[in-house]
């Protein structure tokens, strides 16, 4: 079939690299909303209709994220280009297929690294792979165990491999940023850029505001989250946690307590629901879980709690939200309780969470993203002040109230006087 490919048309002209280079590694970082993902779903469907050898590796960290994310959009874009009736759409494997050829798109998680390398393709050679939110996968060998199973010799002599990787880049200590964009460390054979909202020209204006409010209400969240910078962690309020991935269950059934806290919010903050094991042998935290999502209604909330076999655990909600809790609790969640208030309940609390040993699950993205931008705040001269910034901290307040019971004990001493002092201070050698 003849097709007009308008490229202009498809795609931003900062996305051409996509359709025209054949380099190794095209790696794109860049801000929310700056078409990523939407431009790559096209270069998906695109070589394979072009490019009679070409068979994809579509990869994310957890396999169960492709359905909602990017087979629904390769989907999506299948129809908005007007060429869906051209493919068969398995979504409960899933896994697409061009039917004229046989060429194939096919959806990993590297969760489950046996299912790749077992891949076999039935025409052409599997030569394209789009690694999405790779921010996500914390190990650089895991990426390079994946990658090496794109080889041998492709049938076609124009032929070539070709590997894309888009991401936030939310924290500058990552793999990602040696790999594949430092100019004296970088892989060869790759093209690397950073795109913004500018280079889509397809967002609407109510968005576009609400990104160029970030510069001035959170200017650190914003370098990434806007600009697409690297994120920096100069003045982060943590820096002791780290992403690693541990075995959920061994874990909660070798140390025995989960903590869980909630925060509410509704059209423009989420609700959140963190979930953790604390190790007091140890003075390490394992945050294992967590519910990041707005529009929740109370039954909805009650559903996630009920999914996550968490009806019978003690939840320490946000005081600020009564009626939320008093309705929980009406539908069964019998020990969600308010957290405790008091004139310095958030310095304290947080600078026992700064004491501990954090590590996140690579699973829960919304922690990783708050603990890679909750700062301090700075005063009009830049100084650093003695308090964090109070936004993007959705997960780190409920996780905060889920400690609680911990921090209030631990800081008090026989005369009921808080014995530790605040990190804050020690933190940033004032
Ligand atoms: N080529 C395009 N054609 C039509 N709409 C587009 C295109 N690119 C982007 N959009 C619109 O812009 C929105 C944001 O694009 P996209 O999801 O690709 O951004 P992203 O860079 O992947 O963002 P994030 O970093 O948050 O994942 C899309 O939901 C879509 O509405
Ligand atoms: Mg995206």
């Amino acid at each position: 079939m003849e097709i007009n490919w308008d490229l202009p048309k498809m795609v931003h002209k900062s996305y051409a690299p996509l359709f025209r280079s054949s380099a190794r590694y095209i790696s794109i970082k860049g801000s929310r909303g700056s078409g990523k993902s939407e431009a790559v779903a096209r270069k998906v469907i695109f070589d394979i209709m072009t490019k009679p050898y070409v068979n994809w590796l579509v990869l994310r960290r957890y396999a169960n994220t492709n359905r909602q994310s990017t087979y629904a959009l390769i989907e999506k874009v299948a129809n908005v280009m007007q060429v869906a009736f051209l493919f068969q759409f398995n979504s409960s494997l899933p896994e697409i297929t061009y039917k004229p050829t046989g060429q194939k798109i096919i959806f990993r998680g590297l969760d489950k690294p046996l299912s790749i390398t077992s891949i076999s393709v039935k025409t052409g050679n599997l030569c394209r792979e789009w690694a999405e939110e790779a921010y996500q996968i914390e190990l650089e060998e895991s990426f390079d165990t994946v990658d090496e199973s794109l080889r041998g010799k492709i049938d076609d002599p124009d032929g070539f491999y070709q590997t894309v990787i888009t991401f936030n880049p939310w924290n500058e200590n990552h793999w990602l940023k040696h790999r594949f964009f430092d100019e004296d460390t970088k892989q060869s054979g790759t093209l690397s850029y950073t795109t913004t909202y500018k280079d889509n020209p397809f967002l609407d204006d109510g968005y576009i505001k609400k990104l160029k409010e970030m510069l001035i209400t959170n200017p650190r969240r914003a370098k990434v989250a806007v600009l697409g910078e690297w994120g920096v962690s100069e003045g982060l309020v943590f820096d002791n946690f780290d992403v690693v991935d541990f075995n959920i269950n061994e874990k909660v059934q070798k140390i025995g307590k989960t903590y869980h806290g909630m925060d509410f919010g509704f059209t423009h903050d989420p609700t959140t629901l963190p979930s953790s094991i604390y190790d007091a042998k140890t003075n390490e935290l394992w945050i294992y879980g967590e519910l990041y999502r707005t529009g929740l209604l109370t039954s909805q909330i009650v559903n996630e709690i009920r999914n996550r076999k968490l009806t019978a655990a003690v939840i320490h909600a946000d005081a600020a939200n009564p009626m939320a809790i008093a309705e929980l609790r009406n539908k069964g969640i019998r020990r969600i309780r308010a957290a405790k208030k008091g004139p310095d309940s958030i310095e304290l609390g947080l600078s026992f969470m700064q004491s501990l040993k954090i590590h996140i699950h690579p699973s829960c993205e919304h922690t990783i993203e708050e603990f890679n931008t909750y700062t301090f705040d700075r005063d009009k001269s830049g100084k650093w002040l003695n308090k964090p910034v109070d936004a993007n901290n959705h997960i780190i307040d409920a996780l905060r109230y889920s400690l609680e019971d911990l921090y209030t004990k631990s800081l008090k001493n026989s005369d009921g006087n808080i014995k530790q002092q605040s990190n804050y201070i020690k933190q940033l050698g004032l």
